[in-house]
């Protein structure tokens, strides 16, 4: 179905798309791809990445995939060389695509103008000039990763200054709002998908095209089309008011603390009300992952360079509250293990940035360990799903200056949460993982340094029951027992 054209402005009947391309196989481009290959046994969807191992990962007999998500083994399984391929050979992949997702990285630039703040776009503009001079066809061109308002503007001039005469490239928005530990149920019943395209009759039909793949599954009322520029923004403002609600209710939880309110309590109030809804208001030792603080910095960024100061202030803050949650929850550990945890052993239970998911991006976990270490304590540290290897690197980037010996001698990675506790001072819950729940805390208390502590940063375990045991507990938005 080629849809090469003898003008740039010929307008072409609706397409029925039936070879789709991902380029990057991660936690975005990995599983939405796979559902669609499920939902749409009608398409070829061909996932490539650069990275041999990631690939081979997700090709492995045994279906050991790079990223640990429940329920997406069971859709690779019944799809994968059905019609879905995974693949390193990216200009395979250009040249027989109808529609690629561009699916990769889109990290905080780390030097240069707008470091710190602004999205580093090295991947995205890489993977748009390899499109344009691999494709001989015309192609959808489907801006998937989260990426800063007008960025679809530059990949559509960077593609039409590079393409082949008969080709024409039309560029959609369509942001992922799959959360990590339940992005298989997010994309088989989405709350909505959005798709921005330009107001033209060109742009409406490769919207239309891409809308007739979603509808394979998803009611038609869930389908919103907009412009480019709104759907690139609402993704920024879905998370940074998402990320807002949990600033607000940790802010809250500081008042709880110092008034001997409990802040679930408060939260079950307020949620109550139908305008506000229940979601999203558990308190904790603040929000991690690789999307609210990375879209709230380019929120800011953008606020910026539109000279709208005061909005660049207000967004900020909710990352700022979250820094201080962080710095809140380590300074009322060593409070409370009398102002000092130097040579204390201290177990942290939980490294991802949040339950049933392996991925650690800005992982309340990490600052929270830094933290101990800077205050020259022993860590042990358990989590179910994060590897060794990835805690080491995580570490590693969180303290620079530590020599990689010293680091070892302070910090111990332990197989189970019983390993990790045994002959600690100290427990600290930074994931709600259910297992943390359910361990057998009677046995934890015994093989405890006396007074043993637990410090749950997530809400989770039942502090009155810990206190008979003989627990002090100290739980996030709630004064000490
Ligand atoms: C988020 C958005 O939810 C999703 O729509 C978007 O596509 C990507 O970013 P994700 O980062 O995977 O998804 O996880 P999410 O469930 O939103 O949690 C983010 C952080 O907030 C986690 O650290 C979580 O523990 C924390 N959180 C969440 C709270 O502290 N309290 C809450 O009530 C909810
Ligand atoms: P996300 O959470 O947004 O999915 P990830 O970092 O998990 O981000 O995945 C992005 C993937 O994109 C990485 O595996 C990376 O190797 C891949 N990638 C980046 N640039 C390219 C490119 N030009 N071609 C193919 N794959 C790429």
């Amino acid at each position: 179905m080629p849809r090469c054209s003898l003008s740039r402005t010929f307008i072409m009947a609706p397409l029925k798309v039936t070879k789709i391309l991902c380029i990057g196989a991660g936690y975005v481009g990995g599983p939405t791809c796979a559902v669609i290959a499920l939902k749409c046994p009608h398409i070829t969807v061909t996932i490539v990445d650069l990275n041999q191992a990631r690939i081979d990962a997700w090709n492995s007999a045994d279906f050991k995939l790079p990223i640990y998500e429940p329920g997406l083994e069971d859709v690779v399984r019944q799809c994968r060389g059905r019609n879905l391929f995974f693949s390193t050979d990216v200009e395979k992949g250009i040249l027989d695509a109808e529609l690629i997702f561009v699916s990769v990285n889109t990290p905080t630039k780390k030097s240069g103008v707008g470091a710190g703040f602004a999205a580093d776009l090295n991947y995205v503009e890489l993977a748009t000039r390899q499109i344009a001079a691999v494709a001989t066809s015309s192609k959808i061109v489907v801006e998937k990763s989260t990426v800063p308002c007008r960025t679809a503007e530059s990949m559509r001039t960077i593609l039409e200054a590079n393409s082949k005469p008969n080709c024409r490239f039309d560029i959609l928005s369509n942001p992922e709002f799959l959360a990590e530990g339940t992005a298989i149920s997010d994309l088989f019943k989405p709350d909505r998908v959005l798709i921005g395209s330009l107001q033209t009759p060109e742009g409406k039909a490769a919207c239309a095209a891409l809308a007739g793949v979603y509808a394979n599954w998803v009611p038609e009322h869930a389908i919103l089309t907009v412009g480019l520029w709104s759907s690139e923004l609402s993704k920024l403002a879905a998370n940074a008011m998402l990320a807002q609600r949990i600033s607000s209710v940790n802010a809250l939880s500081a008042i709880c603390e110092a008034t001997g309110a409990n802040i679930d309590e408060v939260a079950n109030a307020v949620g109550y009300d139908s305008r506000v809804g229940p979601k999203f208001l558990k308190a904790s030792v603040g929000f991690g992952g690789s999307c609210f603080q990375k879209d709230i910095l380019n929120l800011v960024y953008l606020s910026e360079s539109l000279h709208l100061p005061e909005v660049a202030a207000y967004w900020r803050q909710v990352v700022e509250m979250n820094e201080y949650q962080k710095r809140r929850f380590s300074k009322r550990v060593v409070d409370t293990l009398f102002n000092t945890i130097t040579g204390k052993r201290i177990a942290v239970l939980g490294f991802a940035f949040k339950a049933d998911t392996g991925d650690t991006r800005e992982s309340a976990a990490i600052t929270i360990i830094r933290d101990f270490q800077s205050e020259r304590a022993f860590v042990n540290i358990y989590d179910p799903q994060v590897a060794e290897t990835q805690i080491w690197a995580d570490l590693a980037e969180a303290s620079p200056t530590v020599a990689p010996e010293s680091m070892k001698k302070q910090v111990k990675i332990c197989s189970s949460a019983l390993e990790a506790c045994k002959d600690a001072e100290a427990v600290v819950i930074a994931t709600e993982w259910k297992e943390f729940k359910e361990i057998d805390w009677a046995h934890v208390y015994k093989h405890m340094k006396k007074p043993a502590f637990v410090f749950d940063g997530r809400l989770l375990v039942d502090a009155a029951k810990l206190t008979e045991i003989g627990f002090k507990v100290t739980t996030i938005g709630r004064p000490a027992l």
